[in-house]
């Protein structure tokens, strides 16, 4: 179940996810992008895109923002913001590895170029998921 987030919390996160973002290190694709994620205690988990000299092993902010926030114990997340020049949805490994800690979670993106928060459903951009319960002998 995710709850509504209030414009409040929206723009909170939307905030973090810019600050975050002005830490990534893309030096090869020069796309930047800050990731942050609101826990169930309120708390804030930020990440940013983290590139390497060999390409592939390349970071998203998503993934770092979730690894971050997993490591240090919290799973239950209530909204996810990302922001970059275009406001551009998470990528598909990003869709898989987010909805892994809830498919119903809240979506911000954020437009670094006009500002604009659009807010989507992670439900919405990853349709007919693949999940724990496709899992044989898994719940
Ligand atoms: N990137 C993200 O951080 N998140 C996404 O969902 C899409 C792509 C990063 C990876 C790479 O550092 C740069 O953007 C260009 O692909």
């Amino acid at each position: 179940m995710s709850s509504k987030l209030s414009d409040r919390r929206i723009e909170q996160l939307a905030l973090a996810a810019v600050d975050a973002c002005g830490r990534a290190y893309a030096p090869y694709s020069k796309f930047e992008v800050g990731a942050a994620i609101l826990l169930e205690d309120g708390q804030v988990m930020a990440g940013c895109n983290v590139e390497n000299a060999s390409y592939g092993l390349s970071l998203c902010a998503e993934r770092a923002a979730a690894a971050a926030a997993v490591s240090a114990g919290h799973r239950k997340w209530r909204g996810v913001a990302i922001a970059s020049v275009g406001g551009v949805p998470p990528c598909g490994a990003c869709r898989q590895f987010l909805a892994e800690f809830g498919l119903n979670t809240p979506i911000i993106l954020v437009n670094l170029i006009d500002g604009a928060r659009t807010v989507c459903n992670l439900s919405e951009l990853l349709p007919r998921s693949f999940n724990a319960a496709d899992l044989p002998g898994q719940v």
